[in-house]
Formats: structure tokens, C-alpha cells, sequence
């Protein structure tokens, strides 16, 4: 039977491309200063409908609907947001702000089948909870460009397209109007950000004729989308990744909106230069989330983004030079470092205790489980990628140890072999 389609097998070399990126993350999260949570995998279907809103709400796998009472329909979790919010809303005083938290968990979406896009992924969240100046947005895109950069791409791979909704909400403001007169609402709001969000792709009358609705010509809107002057929310943002030598990294974009229901101001997106993929990353502020979800109990100010492991791993195969780097982590991923060749089967008890006791130093050791020939053996140990064979045979107590790469041989002791 075959896999469901989006979905993936990770066989080992898979494996080893999925954890050079994990790895990669939590390194450079942790030398920011972020520190590692995680949440359920399944949450309340509603708390995705009620907070993630746009094009996920129709992505959720639902799952558990039970007969007990009060059973409440779960979702596979699609993001990380409103969990975290819930989270930090639930036991916000045991925190010291601003916390600044990161996670690389699974997600599930029921997406159109495109390249970039599956139906379970890995997403890296990095997040700022408590703290509204500009500063920390600049650490949060900061963040974002080093989990690039640590991955071996440049300015000249990728750009980070940062925007505002703040400065998206005075446009509408001012430019739309009802045609029915009434005063315009915080979901006519949303829905202008979703024109918005789609007007890049979509055809340019499907988007004149969605502005109609509010009065507004499309002509209007491309030119404030193609203005590149940065707002006064933006520009303190920018003075400081030009501060930390990473201004080379991000243009100011205002075609930029983000599809999900909760941010407030500063939004951004990371795009590859060649424009070969979707988006690599996309975060902002969601200043009013907490306090959404706490009922006003909680309301602190939250940043954040994600990035996906699908389009980072298709770009890093396309760039030579992190293909390169990508593909020297994965090698030196051998499944051992030791193998010890047994040439006197009549020895295979001794070369269990050696094995036993390099494997209890932490050395990486394998060895033939089954009796074979000493040319079989050295070819298991080429095959595994050893560096070292250790050879139990006639000079027992004593071994022969080869290196593998320069066929150089000598014989050692046992304390001798530790040191090796
Ligand atoms: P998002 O834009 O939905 O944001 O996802 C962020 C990134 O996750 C995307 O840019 C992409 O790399 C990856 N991604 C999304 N959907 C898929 C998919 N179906 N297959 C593969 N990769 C995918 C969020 O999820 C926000 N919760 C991010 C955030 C955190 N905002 C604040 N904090």
C-alpha cells in the first residue's frame, strides 16, 4: 500500500537531510537566547477557526470526535500560534518578559498539492512575548536571516520582504468607503487583507472586482504596494538590522500582508531571489492575541514567524554552496567510527567485550553480527564508513588497527586503542 500523497517516508539519508535542519535551527535559536517548548498535536478544532482564520481553516485535518459528553471536534495542529498564546495566556506570570521562545515541531494542512507545500511539514517558530519596541523586531528578522545564513545561503538567495498592516489598515482607512454606507468593520478590514494578500497571484480583475465592494480601484492599491518607503514603524526596525550588518538582507514590500487572521502591525515574508520557490518563512506582530485569547486577562504584545523545512531543503539543493554544506553534515553522519573486524572466529567472545567497552565510552562501534570473511568485513566497515577497523585476531591481547582512508596499519594495546 502506498503512503497518502503529501506526506513523507524518511529513510535514512531523508532522515539525516531533516535533521541537519533541525539541528541547525536549535543551534542558532539557542544563540539568540530563545529556549524550546512544545504543545499538543492535537488542539480543539475552534481554536484554530476562531484564531488562526483564512485559507487554514479549510486545511484542518479533524480528527476524535467522540461520544462522550462535552466531546469537543480536535484538529491536527496546522501552526503554533494560537497554541503558544494559549500557553503563555494560561501561566503568563511564571514567565519573566520578554519571553523569547522557539519550537520545531510537525504540522499538518490540507493543502493543494503544489510544489513547496505538503500536507505534513516542520516548521521552526521562534516567538518575542512581551515586548513592543522595534528592537525586538529587528531580533526576531535578526533571527530569521541567521537560520539562513547557518545553512550556508547569502543576500544574493534570499530576501526578506517585510511589510505592515499597520500602514495597510490606514490605506483602507482612508481610501475605502461602503456602498451601502455603512461604517466599515474590523472584518471588512480582514477581508481587504486578503485581496491584498492575493493580488500578486491572483488575475487583476478578480482583485478590481473584490475592491469594488469597498469603492476602491486597483490602480490605487498597486501603487501604494510598489511604494518602497519605509513607514515610521518600519524605519527603526531597518536602522537596526543595518546596525547588526544585515541590512543587505530585507526590502520593504508592502505587496507583503500575510493570509492569517491575527497579526497587527510589522508583517514579513522570506522569499528566494530566483523565485523559483514559495515562501521560505512569514511571521509579524499579533498584538492582540493574547488578550483575545485570555478574554482581555492577558495582553501582552507577541511577534513571531515560521519557517518551513520544504522550501528551505528545495533551495539549499538548488544553491552549490549550501548543497555542499548540507551534503558534508549528512556524510559525516556515519552510522559508526570503530568497526571491529573479528579474523579468529574463536575470539568472537573478546571482541564482544572490546565492543562493549568502546561502545561504553561513547565510541561508535559495529561489528559482523554473523561469522564472515576479514575481506567482508572490511568491506562492511568501507560500507558503514568507518574510520578506524580494529582487527581481534593472532596478536590478541593486542590489536591491529587500520585506518581506513590511508590503509596505514599498526598494532596497539587496548589503553593505546582508547586513545585513538
Ligand atoms: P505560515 O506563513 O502559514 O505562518 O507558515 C510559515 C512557513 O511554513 C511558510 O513560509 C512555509 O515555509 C511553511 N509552510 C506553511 N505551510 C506549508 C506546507 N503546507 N508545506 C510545507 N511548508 C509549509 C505560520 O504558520 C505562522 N503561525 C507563523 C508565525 C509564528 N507567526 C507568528 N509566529
Amino acid at each position: 500500500m502506498d503512503k497518502l500523497p503529501g506526506f513523507r517516508d524518511f529513510y535514512p539519508a531523508d532522515c539525516a537531510r531533516r535533521n541537519y535542519v533541525l539541528e541547525t535551527w536549535r543551534a542558532v535559536a539557542r544563540r539568540y537566547g530563545f529556549v524550546e517548548f512544545d504543545g499538543p498535536v492535537v488542539e480543539s478544532m475552534e481554536l484554530y477557526e476562531k484564531k488562526s482564520g483564512g485559507e487554514l481553516v479549510g486545511q484542518l485535518f479533524t480528527v476524535g470526535v467522540t461520544a462522550e459528553p462535552g466531546a469537543v471536534k480536535g484538529a491536527l495542529r496546522p501552526e503554533m500560534t494560537p497554541t503558544l498564546a494559549r500557553m503563555v495566556a494560561a501561566r503568563e506570570r511564571d514567565f519573566k518578559k520578554p519571553l523569547k521562545w522557539f519550537c520545531v515541531p510537525n504540522f499538518f494542512r490540507h493543502e493543494r498539492q503544489q510544489r513547496g507545500r505538503l500536507r505534513e511539514f516542520y516548521q521552526l517558530n521562534c516567538d518575542i512575548i512581551g515586548e513592543a519596541s522595534p528592537a525586538a523586531d529587528a531580533e526576531l528578522l535578526a533571527v530569521q536571516i541567521d537560520m539562513l545564513r547557518a545553512c550556508g545561503l547569502t543576500e544574493k538567495d534570499f530576501v526578506v520582504r517585510l511589510s505592515s498592516r499597520t500602514a495597510w489598515q490606514n490605506f483602507f482607512q482612508s481610501n475605502a468607503k461602503r456602498a451601502d454606507g455603512a461604517a466599515l468593520t474590523a472584518d471588512d478590514e480582514y477581508e481587504f487583507f486578503q485581496i491584498v494578500d492575493k493580488a500578486e497571484r491572483a488575475p487583476p480583475e478578480k482583485t478590481a472586482a473584490a475592491l469594488a465592494k469597498f469603492g476602491m480601484s486597483a490602480d490605487a492599491l498597486l501603487v501604494f504596494m510598489r511604494s518602497k518607503e519605509p513607514t515610521a514603524e518600519l524605519a527603526p526596525i531597518l536602522a537596526d538590522l543595518q546596525a547588526r550588518g544585515l541590512g543587505a538582507f530585507v526590502e520593504v514590500d508592502y505587496a507583503i500582508v500575510r493570509g492569517l487572521a491575527y497579526y497587527t502591525g510589522v508583517v514579513f515574508e522570506v522569499f528566494d531571489r530566483a523565485k523559483n520557490e514559495r515562501a521560505l518563512a512569514g511571521g509579524g506582530r499579533y498584538d492582540r492575541l493574547l488578550s483575545l485569547m485570555s478574554d482581555g486577562k492577558v495582553d501582552l504584545p507577541a511577534l513571531g514567524f515560521g519557517m518551513g523545512d520544504v522550501v528551505l531543503l528545495n533551495l539549499l539543493d538548488e544553491i552549490p554552496a549550501a548543497k555542499a554544506k548540507l551534503d558534508a553534515w549528512c556524510a559525516a553522519q556515519h552510522a559508526c567510527e570503530l568497526y571491529v573486524v573479528i579474523a579468529k572466529e574463536e575470539l568472537r567472545p573478546q571482541a564482544l567485550a572490546l565492543v562493549q567497552e568502546l561502545r561504553d565510552s561513547g565510541r561508535r562501534t559495529d561489528f559482523a553480527l554473523a561469522p564472515a570473511k576479514v575481506g567482508k568485513q572490511f568491506q562492511a566497515a568501507e560500507n558503514l564508513g568507518a574510520r578506524l577497523a580494529v582487527v581481534v585476531g593472532e596478536e590478541w591481547p593486542r590489536v591491529k588497527v587500520k585506518t581506513l582512508a590511508t590503509r596505514e596499519e599498526r598494532e596497539v594495546s587496548r589503553e593505546e586503542l582508547a586513545a585513538l
